[in-house]
């Protein structure tokens, strides 16, 4: 079985550097190793647990949408979705928070901090706390298990959370007798903590010393750079690199030689003000493609919702055969004392069939329908040859463009049609093989 990978960003805000280098540039890198299946996702449910900004949570879903598509994530192959398009995610939240001891999240840190900060304020403990605060460990639990994610990436703030996640897995999966879950781990990466901020602490929003990561184009990343501290030194005294935000900052941009070449030059003289120019252009060799896509994306949200409605669409695939079976599991579920069969008839028991043919428009279509419903429908395409050799690659295993999609059902429906296939295919070399 491949190994699930999943991680989720809160949409409150658009991202810096220091997202980019420890998450988003790894997970994307790691989402390309074989045996790998990747999900990423918006959290914007865990939004309105900061934010109650409407404008705010709906733009910043959209932009972190668009930069993990412009930092190169292959968006057939790992599932990018907005939290809030899997509403099963919340009914797991419900049934994971039945389950949950309050004692446990009376311990988790982000409740604590915020009571710490109300008792130091000399307000009441809970001044500040929603339940959605409070209860913020369950939903993320629920994201994670909604999937049978085994490993988590995340910063060391959130190593709790997956503990946490761990321990109601367990707890459910005893209490209703079957592995429903899967354990997952956190994978703490070392150098997520690594990139600082324009004056030596960890970047973050709260301390505002990030580097942005898009937004404000190059000006705002020179600007930014221009804000790094540094020490007094002037041009021609030699300067110490190591320990230093700059040198952090380049590390994370160059090659080896680079990274060498830089450490000399300072030690020769070089002045801060050009090394922060060679930075800048560092920087811009890597990210200023990407800030074109971004841009690209952002002048056409159509393309960038069409990519997270297919994800949600992938995502809830997995989540609703496991939400049903906790259902029934746990007793939400049709009574026993009923005579009649519990599990209604297939909604469609017409087989799958696929057809191409040619619309008014002259150019050559291929559908996938099973009864009177449409399952998958393929762009127009000006030779009937490039429809069929569309078709084929379907079958191939080829993922289709989110446009064509239809229904959910049509991988079913595929896998049905293949089924079929196989059997006429069978049937036939046995006759000719019979004398
Ligand atoms: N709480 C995480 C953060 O603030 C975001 C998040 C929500 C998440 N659900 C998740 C991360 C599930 C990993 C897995 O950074």
């Amino acid at each position: 079985m491949n190994t699930r990978v999943l991680t989720g960003i809160t949409t409150t805000g658009t991202l810096h550097l220091g997202n980019y280098v420890g998450a988003l540039r790894p997970a994307i890198a790691a989402s390309k190793a074989p045996g790998v299946e990747s999900f990423f996702f918006m959290a914007d449910y865990h939004a309105l647990i900061k934010c109650d900004d409407p404008e705010r949570v709906e733009a910043s879903r959209l932009q972190i949408a668009a930069t993990w598509i412009a930092a190169g994530l292959d968006t057939e192959q790992a599932l990018l979705y907005r939290q809030s398009d899997v509403p099963e995610v919340c009914e797991l939240t419900w049934l994971l928070t039945c389950v949950t001891a309050k004692g446990q999240m009376n311990r988790a840190h982000a409740y604590k901090a915020a009571v710490d900060a109300a008792l130091a304020a000399g307000e009441d403990a809970d001044a500040h706390v929603t339940m959605g605060l409070y209860c913020y460990p369950i939903l993320m639990a629920a994201d994670i298990l909604l999937y049978n994610a085994h490993k988590i990436p995340v910063g060391k703030d959130q190593v709790q959370h997956i503990e946490m996640a761990r321990d109601l897995a367990q707890r459910f999966n005893h209490l209703y007798g079957q592995d429903f879950f899967v354990l997952p781990e956190a994978v703490v990466e070392e150098h997520m903590e690594l990139l600082p901020g324009l004056d030596g602490r960890k970047m973050s929003k709260s301390y505002d010393n990030v580097v942005p990561l898009f937004e404000g184009g190059a000006k705002a990343l020179q600007e930014a750079v221009a804000r790094i501290v540094t020490d007094s030194k002037l041009p021609g005294e030699p300067k110490e690199p190591e320990g230093t935000a700059l040198i952090q900052i380049w590390d994370a941009f160059a090659q080896p030689t680079e990274r060498a070449e830089m450490r000399a030059a300072l030690r020769a003289g070089l002045g801060w003000g050009e090394a922060k120019q060679r930075l800048v252009a560092l920087i811009e060799r890597e990210l200023g493609p990407m800030r074109e896509q971004y841009a690209a994306l952002m002048a056409d949200p159509e393309r960038v919702e069409a990519t997270l409605q297919r994800g949600a669409e992938r995502a809830r695939a997995i989540a609703r055969p496991l939400l049903a079976r906790l259902r029934e599991a746990v007793g939400l579920r049709r009574s026993r004392l009923l005579s009649t069969p519990s599990t209604p008839a297939p909604k469609n028991e017409a087989p799958p069939l696929v057809k191409q043919y040619r619309e008014a428009d002259g150019l050559f279509y291929v559908k996938l329908t099973q009864g009177d419903e449409v399952l998958l429908l393929s762009p127009g395409f000006a030779q009937g040859r490039d429809a069929g050799q569309w078709w084929s690659a379907i079958k191939a295993g080829q993922a289709p463009e989110a446009a064509s999609v239809q229904s959910a059902a049509w991988p079913a429906a595929l896998q049905q049609l293949l089924a079929q296939e196989a059997a006429k295919a069978a049937q036939k070399a046995a006759a000719k093989a019979s004398p």
